[in-house]
């Protein structure tokens, strides 16, 4: 008989949250919380509310995710990214609930030349990356029961993501710069919303189900130059020229990876799905992103 659930999600307005919340509208005893609600600056506030609320599945979506920010915010950071990952960790497997948590590509240092599957050792280059490789790690040490999912690439409809961004560039400038070898594969966040749901019923229906890392990722791949070109074909009659700059030029705070590029065929096993190429999905999204952006 399928378990009678209370689920907790968490970081509920971000980008992948949101998009999440908006799939859990079927579901029933959901606890939505955002940064107002459950604030992981205060780590003594995170055990009180799971105390209060008890529940026996956690989507722990709330990160620190400013990159570059992180630099310079080292404490706030690994307080939101790794101590607080911990504490849900901890009090998870004391009062036996299951935790799914998100991670990044940026554990990886992007340097291997083909797709990062979950044996590959995690090697961040930026604090960003530690802080999240150092959550995962206190997961996996609390013993609780955990699916991570790694996923890389976010944009949706509504934030102020790549495309976002370049679409309004192309809208402003005769001539854009845009980095040529940093590659990775774009991901709408419904579809790591339809996966994390389908993660979530596989565990209501088997709470002894094993804890596992999983990378998360539609298929195909693309640098963000070629993404741009892709971005401007769909504005039509627009002039702006993309061109190609290698990452050296684009100075960052923080260093990136080169190689994003996740193997999931571990996810299409567990799941029993053949996941599609990211073009195909941008292509249904465009539009709304493009209306969004005016
Ligand atoms: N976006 C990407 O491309 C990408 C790539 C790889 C991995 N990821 C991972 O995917 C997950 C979801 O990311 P996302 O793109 O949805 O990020 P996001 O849009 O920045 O959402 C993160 C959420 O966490 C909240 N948050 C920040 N500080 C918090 C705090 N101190 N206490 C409680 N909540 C806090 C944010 O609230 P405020 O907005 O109010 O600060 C926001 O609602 C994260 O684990 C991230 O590391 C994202």
């Amino acid at each position: 008989m399928e378990k009678k659930v209370k689920i907790l999600l968490t970081g509920s307005e971000g980008n992948l949250g949101f998009s999440i919340k908006d799939k859990l509208k079927n579901f029933k005893n959901i606890i939505l919380a955002n940064k107002k609600k459950l604030n992981f600056n205060n780590l003594n506030s995170i055990n009180n509310f799971l105390n209060k609320n008890k529940p026996d599945i956690i989507i722990n979506t709330a990160a620190y995710t400013n990159v570059d920010g992180a630099e310079k915010n080292k404490n706030i950071c690994y307080k939101v990214n790794a101590l607080a990952p911990k504490k849900i960790a901890d009090w998870s497997y004391k009062n036996n609930s299951y935790l799914i948590h998100f991670s990044t590509d940026y554990v990886f240092d992007g340097k291997k030349k083909t797709p990062w599957n979950e044996k590959d050792k995690p090697k961040p280059l930026n604090f960003y990356g530690k802080s999240k490789y150092d959550g995962e790690k206190f997961i996996i040490n609390s013993k609780c029961k955990f699916i991570l999912l790694r996923v890389a690439w976010l944009y949706s409809d509504r934030k102020n993501n790549f495309p976002q961004k370049i679409i309004k560039k192309i809208l402003e400038e005769d001539k854009i710069y845009v980095i040529k070898d940093q590659i990775g594969t774009p991901n709408h966040v419904e579809f790591i919303s339809e996966i994390t749901i389908k993660v979530l019923k596989k565990i209501i229906k088997n709470f002894d189900i094993k804890s596992n890392i999983f990378h998360v990722s539609l298929k195909g791949q693309t640098s963000y130059y070629n993404w741009a070109k892709k971005i401007k074909i769909k504005l039509k009659n627009n002039n702006c020229k993309i061109l190609p700059v290698s990452h050296k030029k684009f100075k960052t705070i923080a260093k990136r990876p080169l190689n994003s590029i996740f193997s999931c065929n571990s996810l299409e096993k567990f799941l029993k799905i053949k996941i599609p190429n990211w073009e195909k999905v941008f292509k249904k999204k465009a539009n709304i992103i493009i209306k969004n952006s005016n």
